[in-house]
């Protein structure tokens, strides 16, 4: 029998990556989602790359009924890897409510199936955020968590702390929790990438829509930071690289080679880049010019943070391999290809 999971949030920019990483490994995939901030022609892209196109159900997870459906309907699934939430930092401020009810009713919606359907494996999206400012760097797991700046932050730190006491008063049921450090990149076909809607809050999107000229410039929020140039430095991790720790994260859950029924990693590079840099290597990397500016530090910003990632590497088995060179060229070559399409169709 093939190997099954559920991913949920799969056509977001993390998930759908990672479907075509579990199509690759040879599992099944059940893709749920929402379409709140994805789109369905995704599954076209992870078609075009995998000749697969995963089961899809749009599906709420904070709706408990549509949810037992897909579990009633797929009694095989041995894992969930989940994905779904709101992600946005400056909207979650806006509106906390929004993101405590999404992101942590969704989870309780997926625990309590896990309960009910006894299925025994998760793996979860973390974010380094839940770090805050480390005091020492690079951050490894055993470093304090604080309670994030933004609500959105907050529903990270919360939903390791519901898995936690959801596992402790179980038998049988595992988590993996991955830290994610800075996302960024897309598939090196160019089918599938990242689709912020709106205007980007991330560096990367913001870098890539300048330079196809959507934007008009890049602001560089502060260059007085302690850093080599003095703009703040993070973990820039290839996505791609990313959705592989997700399949090594499943592969150890259903091996059962762990006794611990809650682990984390960090998911990062090992290295730090600041601003600066990543806006020359895509410079370098693209040929395209970028237009900056230096401004003001953007509130709640941390200086600098980067990942030890050598749990990972060593329990998981999973290393980042791509560099920042091919991964800003990947970010700009789906947003050319995304624009041209997007262009035919209008
Ligand atoms: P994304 O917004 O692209 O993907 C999330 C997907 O979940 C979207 O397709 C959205 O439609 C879906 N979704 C949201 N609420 C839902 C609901 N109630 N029911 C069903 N589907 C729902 O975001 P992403 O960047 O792919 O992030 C994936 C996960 O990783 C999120 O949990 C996010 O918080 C976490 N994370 C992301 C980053 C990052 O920088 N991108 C960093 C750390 C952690
Ligand atoms: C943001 C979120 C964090 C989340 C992480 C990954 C905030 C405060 N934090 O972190 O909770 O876990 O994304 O999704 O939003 N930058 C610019 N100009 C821009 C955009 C960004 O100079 O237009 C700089 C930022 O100051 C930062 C770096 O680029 O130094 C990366 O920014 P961003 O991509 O937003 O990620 P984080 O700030 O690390």
């Amino acid at each position: 029998m093939e190997k099954q999971i559920l991913i949920t949030g799969g056509t977001g920019y993390i998930g759908s990556h990672t479907a075509v990483e579990f199509i690759n490994a040879g599992y099944e995939v059940i893709i749920i989602d929402n379409l709140s901030n994805s789109d369905i022609s995704v599954l076209n892209g992870i078609e075009k790359i995998t000749d697969i196109k995963p089961i899809f159900y749009k599906v709420d997870v904070t709706l408990k009924a549509e949810l037992r459906k897909v579990f009633e309907t797929h009694p095989n699934i041995q894992a969930i890897v989940h994905f779904a939430a709101f992600k946005a930092v400056g909207e979650s401020v806006e509106f906390p409510l929004k993101y405590y009810h999404n992101n942590l009713t969704g989870l309780i919606n997926i625990l309590e199936c896990m309960e009910e359907f006894k299925i025994k494996n998760l793996v979860f999206s973390s974010s380094c955020t839940i770090y805050g400012q480390p005091e020492l760097l690079p951050v490894t797991e055993e470093s304090p968590v604080i309670k994030p700046e933004s609500p959105y932050g907050n529903t990270k730190k919360i939903s390791e702390e519901i898995i936690q006491d959801f596992l402790n008063s179980t038998q049988g049921f595992k988590c993996i929790s991955l830290r994610y450090f800075n996302p960024i990149g897309a598939h090196p076909s160019a089918e599938i990438g990242e689709l912020p809607i709106g205007v980007p809050n991330n560096l990367m999107p913001y870098i890539t829509q300048t330079a196809y000229g959507i934007r008009e410039e890049l602001k560089v929020f502060g260059s007085d930071y302690n850093t080599p140039d003095g703009t703040p430095i993070r973990d820039y991790i290839n996505v791609v690289d990313l959705a592989e720790a997700h399949v090594a994260a499943v592969n150890r859950l259903l091996k059962d080679k762990t006794e611990d029924k809650f682990e984390v990693f960090n998911i990062g590079t090992g290295q730090g880049h600041t601003v600066l840099e990543v806006i020359n290597a895509f410079e370098k990397n693209t040929g395209v010019k970028l237009k900056y500016r230096i401004t003001n530090r953007r509130p709640g910003d941390v200086e600098k943070v980067w990942a030890d990632t050598s749990k990972a590497n060593k329990i998981l088995g999973w290393k980042a391999k791509k560099s920042l060179a091919e991964t800003v060229k990947s970010a700009w070559e789906w947003e050319k290809k995304y624009r041209e399409k997007t262009k035919a169709s209008i």
